[in-house]
């Protein structure tokens, strides 16, 4: 009797112990699936030129990261996915989705090398941003911490792609509103007659900006709960990462000109108009946006430049995300971009970055039309602020010139 109980216990133990085993080896086996980009025609495999490192392949065969692959499948399917393939939809669409859906296809076959030029430029602006963030005489706010410190409301400018395993930290005026059409295109989340949207100027801008369209970090929390901070971990190790930036003096031009030279609702009422009572001997300022411009009441640059180096600023809400500095957008010295691109070579960059990405036979990067702040006018724009401002502004900004490259605009400062 005691004994042939003993023996279906151990036979029990047993077979859960196999079943274990099998699931662990099969997750192993998926999840090598799940980090390599599917190819799908059956055609002959096309060696790859000049791979660069790719993150998401270098598995290294430890027990945590089984562990890792092991959460992140699990993790994975759910409602709204961006590794869902076919997005939820009525089943008559889906069928013909289904039917339709063609996906993605071979990489594309490039018969030169990218060119190495362009490998030394990211060499460089990789190296830069190692030696900034090692080196103790350059220091902001933030710099010493862990990541694992950084608060979560602090992560919403990363956006993820589980597709392709890519990590977009947008900075806004750094041709944000075209990259973020980019990883909406990727993710495969908008259809267009049941395919994927593949032309990332028919995504109709107000779509571009609405945070629902993208799955950001700090939206990990919801989700994955404790799971949160590890997964990002992971992602962050695994996928590679990129971002944008420009020369920062210039950004902040561009940032006026789009947001108090051109009428907008929101940042008269959020901004203008503090700037207005409180450096434009404007009590009572207009109440809408219309009325100022009919007036002809806006603030000027040097009023825009006062707000930002007013202390009174920062105590009342930090920067907005338009002239907040990107080392606290993107937190360079915590993550480790394996691209950095700059708006004053955003072409071929961005060319070169598809590639390295491998989706340049998904989508193209579009060309702009519109008319750019130029690094020529920087001296015009700041002729009207006071040379002190200037270079209390500098400091503010600073780290992001040492962080990128930018050089010091002496012209600017030494006047
Ligand atoms: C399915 O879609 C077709 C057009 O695409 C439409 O004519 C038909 O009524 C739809 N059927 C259902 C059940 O919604
Ligand atoms: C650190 O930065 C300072 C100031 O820019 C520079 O003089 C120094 O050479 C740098 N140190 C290293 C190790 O790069
Ligand atoms: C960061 O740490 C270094 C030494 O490790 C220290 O010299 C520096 O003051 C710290 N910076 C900040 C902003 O805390
Ligand atoms: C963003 O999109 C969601 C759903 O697609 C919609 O409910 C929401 O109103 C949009 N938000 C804005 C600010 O347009
Ligand atoms: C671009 O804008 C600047 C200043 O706003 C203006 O001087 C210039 O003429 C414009 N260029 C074009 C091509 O519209």
């Amino acid at each position: 009797m005691g004994t042939s109980r003993m023996f279906h216990i151990f036979v029990i133990l047993g077979s859960i112990f196999m079943i274990l085993l099998i699931i662990i080896y099969w997750d192993d086996v998926g999840a090598s699936h799940l980090y390599l980009h599917t190819p799908v025609s059956p055609g002959p495999k096309i060696p790859h030129p000049p791979a660069p490192p790719k993150p998401q392949t270098s598995r290294t065969p430890s027990f945590l990261s089984d562990i890792d692959a092991f959460v992140n499948q699990f993790l994975e399917p759910g409602t709204g996915e961006p590794t869902d393939p076919v997005p939820h939809d009525t089943s008559n669409q889906s069928e013909k989705v289904e039917e339709r859906y063609i996906p993605r296809q071979e990489w594309k076959v490039h018969l030169t090398p990218v060119a190495a030029e362009l490998r030394e430029r990211q060499e460089q602006r990789r190296k830069l941003l190692q030696e900034m963030c090692a080196n103790d005489s350059i220091a902001f706010p933030g710099k010493n911490r862990s990541f694992d410190d950084i608060p979560n409301k602090e992560l919403d400018h990363l956006i993820v792609d589980d597709r392709h395993g890519v990590i977009y930290c947008y900075v806004p005026k750094v041709a944000c509103s075209n990259w973020k059409r980019i990883m909406i295109i990727l993710s495969e989340s908008m259809l267009r007659d049941g395919v994927p949207q593949r032309d990332p100027l028919a995504i109709p801008r107000d779509l571009v900006h609405n945070s629902s369209m993208h799955f950001t970090f700090n939206k990990f929390w919801k989700r994955y709960g404790k799971f949160a901070k590890h997964l990002m971990k992971v992602k962050l190790k695994k996928y590679t990462k990129f971002l944008f930036v420009r020369d920062p003096f210039v950004r902040l031009i561009s940032a006026y000109r789009n947001k108090f030279e051109m009428r907008n609702e929101d940042f008269y009422r959020r901004f203008a108009q503090v700037m207005l009572r409180r450096y434009g001997n404007q009590p009572t300022p207009p109440s809408t946006v219309d009325e100022a411009f009919t007036v002809g009441i806006h603030p000027t640059f040097p009023h825009f430049i006062q707000y930002l180096l007013d202390p009174q600023t920062e105590k009342d809400m930090p920067y907005n995300e338009h002239w907040r500095q990107v080392y606290r957008l993107c937190h360079p010295c915590q993550i480790q971009y394996d691209f950095v691109g700059h708006l004053e070579t955003a072409e071929e960059d961005a060319e070169h970055l598809l590639r390295q990405l491998r989706v340049d036979n998904v989508v193209e990067f579009p060309t702009s039309s519109r008319n750019l702040t130029a690094s020529s006018w920087e001296s015009d724009w700041f002729s009207t602020v006071p040379v002190e401002a200037r270079r209390q502004l500098y400091k503010l900004y600073e780290p992001d010139f040492r962080l990128f490259g930018y050089e010091r605009p002496e012209s600017i400062l030494n006047e």
